[in-house]
């Protein structure tokens, strides 16, 4: 969820059981990769499975790249990335909300000016409904009649 603009921050919640947890309260830092309509199987496989247990770059065929400002990986096939660093986590005692600054920010050349440029097919972003159901952007010329 996006915070603000300037500085660039974000909200997150991220399960305690999860290895992702563990790694962004280790490290104090992750990435935010950002996957087009191309990748939703993989996303989602990805979303079934703990790197606590399998390498997912390896079972799920996604290449690691170095990021600029974190050590976490970007992944290659994805459209985007935010790298970012964390601000406060335990935010509240209930839920496992973390606040982070984005430090650094990438978008696939031809994707995105000051938005997605969701017209293309390669940057349409996957957006969850919630259990099976993933939505992507459109766009409507809007005219006065
Ligand atoms: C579509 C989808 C959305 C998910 N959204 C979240 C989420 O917002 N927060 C979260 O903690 N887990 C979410 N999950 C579950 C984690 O992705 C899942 O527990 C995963 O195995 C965690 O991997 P890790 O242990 O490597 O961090 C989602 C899973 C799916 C399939």
């Amino acid at each position: 969820m996006p915070l603000d603009y300037d500085p660039p921050r974000v909200a997150l919640v991220v399960g305690s059981d999860n290895y992702s947890y563990e790694c962004i309260t280790k490290t104090g830092e992750f990435v935010i990769n950002i996957p087009s309509k191309k990748l939703l199987e993989k996303t989602v496989q990805c979303g079934t499975i703990s790197g606590r247990k399998v390498n997912k770059f390896k079972k799920f065929k996604l290449t690691p790249i170095p990021a600029k400002k974190v050590k976490a990986p970007l992944i290659k096939e994805c459209i985007g990335h935010l790298e970012c660093k964390l601000i406060k986590s335990k935010v509240t005692k209930d839920y496992d909300l973390f606040l982070a600054d984005v430090v650094y920010a990438w978008a696939e050349e031809g994707t995105f000016t000051d938005r997605w440029l969701i017209e293309k097919e390669r940057a349409k972003t996957i957006h969850h409904l919630g259990g099976e159901y993933f939505t992507f952007p459109s766009k409507v010329k809007i005219r006065e009649w």
